[in-house]
């Protein structure tokens, strides 16, 4: 059983000085590695690791292409200030192979977490000769494990790692007490600027939650652009999340006196405190007008700009 500490007893400095100890006590003079992606919890752990270990942990950024715009050099290079070096590995080639000719949702994830964990990051992980692993997993991870909400997940097994016959392996979790709130005031207290500890949420599978159908690489590149026109345009607004998805089906429209069978572009941004129930932000028709202008202006191939007024439930937050 794990003794949760909510964000109103959290003492952020006293917890820092416990989990920094801890992590240094498991790993001795040896070395640990993690996998950040710029997520609130992996930046937390990011932090926390570094400063019980210096150099000695060793953090990786998986580019794997689906990605905001950016986003990896972005995230880089805010560690960077920070004093952590962050190193980008460019997978976005397995990404794409894997997910090519999958609609499926559930297979898409599947697919993604394959390939982060067997053949990318499990890589990196066997070939460092770092024994001991930093994950950011929290409380309300475990919670969904247990409600059967998210597979239950055996990092090892994941990551092609027998400890049985690899002797010596440790994940270490040192936000696992935590919810997403303590997790966020500890950022602040480590020193992580407010656009980090304060990110609106965003998918793991990332843009392939936000494409329906087949990810391509030419998807990929137009659900990016729309996305940050509406995260440029929304971020103001005090809404929950937002998101551009893109349709696989297309529809005529007309583009310089021609008829053009092209993309759907559908915006959705959501109310909500903790994603279980969401409805739609009533925002001013004028902004949603400016957007779509922008967005059928900007990404090639859009000639149609829609926004979402369904709740959730039944609807959800992502469209895949
Ligand atoms: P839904 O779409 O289920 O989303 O209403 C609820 C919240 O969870 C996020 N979400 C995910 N996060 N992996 C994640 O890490 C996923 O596969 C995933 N699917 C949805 C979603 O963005 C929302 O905040």
């Amino acid at each position: 059983m794990i003794k949760e500490i909510t964000a109103h007893d959290l003492n952020t400095e006293k917890f820092i000085t416990e989990k920094v100890n801890e992590i240094r006590a498991a790993v001795g003079s040896g070395m640990a590695i993690n996998a950040l992606s710029g997520g609130v919890d992996s930046s937390v752990v990011t932090m926390l690791g570094h400063r019980a270990l210096g150099t000695r942990l060793r953090t990786v950024f998986i580019q794997n292409g689906l990605m905001r715009e950016g986003e990896p050099k972005r995230v880089a290079d805010i560690f960077k200030k920070l004093g952590v070096t962050v190193e980008i590995v460019d997978a976005q080639k397995e990404f794409l192979e894997a997910l090519k000719g999958i609609t499926d949702p559930e297979q898409k994830r599947e697919a993604i977490t394959q390939t982060f964990y067997k053949k990318v990051f499990g890589r990196i992980v066997r070939e460092s000769g770092a024994k001991h692993l930093l994950q950011g997993t929290i409380l309300t991870d475990v919670d969904e494990t247990v409600a059967g909400i998210k597979r239950q997940h055996n990092v090892f097994a994941q990551l092609g790692i027998d400890p049985q016959e690899t002797f010596g392996y440790q994940i270490l979790e040192p936000l696992i007490q935590l919810r997403k709130d303590g997790v966020r005031m500890t950022g602040k207290a480590l020193g992580l600027p407010e656009e980090m500890f304060n990110r609106i949420p965003f998918p793991g599978p990332a843009l392939a939650a936000r494409i329906i159908g087949e990810v391509t690489q030419e998807k990929l590149d137009i659900v990016r652009k729309a996305t940050a026109i509406v995260e440029e345009l929304l971020g103001g607004q005090g809404a929950f999340q937002y998101m551009a998805i893109l349709h696989d089906d297309r529809v005529t429209g007309m583009r310089d006196g021609k008829r053009d069978f092209g993309r759907q572009i559908e915006v959705r941004c959501w109310d909500s405190i903790d994603a279980r129930e969401a409805r739609p932000t009533k925002l001013p028709f004028e902004l949603l007008e400016t957007m779509a202008s922008i967005i059928l202006k900007k990404v090639p191939g859009v000639v149609s700009v829609t926004y979402n007024i369904a709740s959730k439930p039944p609807s959800t937050i992502e469209a895949v």
